[in-house]
C-alpha cells in the first residue's frame, strides 16, 4: 500500500515521504479499514513538527488519527458481519506507531465507529478528534442545557462543532469570531450571538449580551491569549473547558479566579476516559443519524500532496483539511 510517514520530526517538506509499505493483517480484537479519508489535525502536525519533543516513539510514524473507510479485514473475535462496514476511526495515531495517513489501518474493533450511510467519508475524518472533542466540552461535568456559553475560535474546526452540539442541547451561544467569513460560518452552525474577538472587547460586549450577569461556560480555543477575557466573561461558579492554548505555559490570575469560584478544565481528547468517548460516541452518532449536524471541511489534497496538507493546516486552513486515498 501506499503511505505517508516520517522517521523524525521537523518540517513537513523535511521530513514527510509517501513510499509503499506493507498492508498490515489485523491482530486478534482488531479491523483493518480501507481508507478513503485521513483527516488532518493541528496535533498532527505538532507531533511532526516536534512540538511534544523531537524523540519519536517508534523508529517510523504513519501520522493522522482520523480518518473514514471501509472495513476489509477483521482479527480473530470480531465478527466477521463487520467487513464492508463504513466506519470512522478514533486515535489511530495517538499510542501507535501507524495511523491513516495510508490506504489501510489496523486497529482495534472499537476505534472504527459505524458511520451512517448518508455521512461522507469526507466528513468522517472529522469526527475522532474535532467532533469528539466539542463533544465534550459542551457536554462534561453537566452540560450547557439552558446556560449561556461562550465558544472562543467558533469557525474552528472543534469550534464550528461546539456550537452546534451548544445549541443542541439548549445554551444560548454567543461565538468568537476574527472575520465577517468566519462570522458567516459561525452564524449557520447556529450562534446566537457574534463577538470579533480582534476589535471588540470580548468580556465587555458578552456582559452586555447577557444583561450584565456573564456566561455559564467558555469553551475555549486559546487559554493563553484570552484568560483575561474569559474571567471577565464568566459569571461566578463558571467553568472554562481549555482544550485549545497557543502557549505551553499561562499565568493564572488568581484573585479574579478565586473570587469568582471559577473552574478550570482541561482534557485532551486522545484521554477521554471509556465512559466519555461512548458517550461522546452515542452523542455524535445521534446527531448524525437525526442529519442535525453541518461539516466544515477544507481543502482536501491527496496522499502524495501530504506535504500540502500539513503546510495548509499550518497555514490556518478553514474547515478540516482532509487526504483522500481513494479516487
Ligand atoms: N485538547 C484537545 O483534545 C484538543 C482537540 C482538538 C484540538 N485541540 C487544539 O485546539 C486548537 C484548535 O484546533 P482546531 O482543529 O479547531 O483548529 P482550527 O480549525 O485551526 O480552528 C482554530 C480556530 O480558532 C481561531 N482562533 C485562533 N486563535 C484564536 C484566539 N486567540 N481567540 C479566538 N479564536 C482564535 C482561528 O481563527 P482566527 O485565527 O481567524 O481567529 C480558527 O477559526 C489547536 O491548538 C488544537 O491543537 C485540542
Amino acid at each position: 500500500m501506499q503511505a505517508a510517514f516520517y522517521e523524525k520530526t521537523g518540517a513537513a517538506r523535511s521530513v514527510l515521504t509517501v513510499a509503499a509499505m506493507p498492508v498490515q493483517i489485523p491482530a486478534a480484537g482488531e479491523v483493518r479499514v480501507k481508507l478513503a479519508t485521513s483527516g488532518v489535525n493541528p496535533s498532527d502536525v505538532k507531533m511532526r513538527g516536534g512540538l511534544r519533543g523531537g524523540d519519536l516513539p517508534w523508529p517510523r510514524i504513519v501520522p493522522h488519527s482520523d480518518g473514514a473507510g471501509v472495513i476489509d479485514a477483521v482479527g480473530d473475535g470480531v465478527p466477521a458481519g463487520r467487513i464492508g462496514e463504513r466506519v470512522w476511526v478514533w486515535n489511530a495515531c495517538w499510542g501507535r506507531p501507524y495511523g491513516t495517513a495510508a490506504e489501510y489501518v489496523c486497529l482495534p474493533s472499537n476505534q472504527a465507529v459505524p458511520l451512517p450511510a448518508d455521512v461522507s467519508f469526507a466528513a468522517g475524518a472529522c469526527f475522532g478528534i474535532p467532533a469528539l472533542t466539542a463533544w465534550h466540552a459542551v457536554h462534561m461535568d453537566g452540560g450547557c442545557a439552558g446556560k449561556e456559553v461562550l465558544v472562543t475560535g467558533a469557525a474552528g474546526a472543534v469550534g464550528h462543532y461546539a456550537v452546534q452540539f451548544a445549541k443542541a442541547a439548549g445554551a444560548h451561544v454567543i461565538a468568537t469570531v476574527s472575520t465577517d467569513d468566519k462570522a458567516a460560518i459561525a452564524g449557520a452552525a447556529g450562534a446566537d450571538e457574534i463577538v470579533f474577538y480582534r476589535r471588540e472587547d470580548v468580556a465587555d460586549r458578552v456582559l452586555a449580551l447577557t444583561d450584565g450577569a456573564g456566561v455559564a461556560r467558555v469553551i475555549e480555543v486559546d487559554l493563553a491569549a484570552n484568560l483575561p477575557a474569559a474571567l471577565g466573561a464568566l459569571r461566578a461558579d463558571g467553568d472554562i473547558v481549555a482544550y485549545g492554548s497557543g502557549a505551553l505555559d499561562i499565568q493564572v490570575p488568581f484573585l479574579p479566579s478565586v473570587l469568582k469560584n471559577i473552574c478550570y478544565r482541561f482534557f485532551i481528547v486522545y484521554h477521554l476516559a471509556p465512559a466519555d468517548r461512548a458517550r461522546a460516541v452515542a452523542g455524535l452518532t445521534r446527531a448524525l443519524e437525526a442529519g442535525l449536524l453541518r461539516h466544515h471541511l477544507g481543502p482536501a489534497f491527496p496522499l502524495h500532496d501530504i506535504v500540502a496538507a500539513h503546510e495548509a493546516v499550518e497555514a490556518g486552513a478553514i474547515g478540516n483539511v482532509v487526504v483522500t486515498l481513494q479516487d
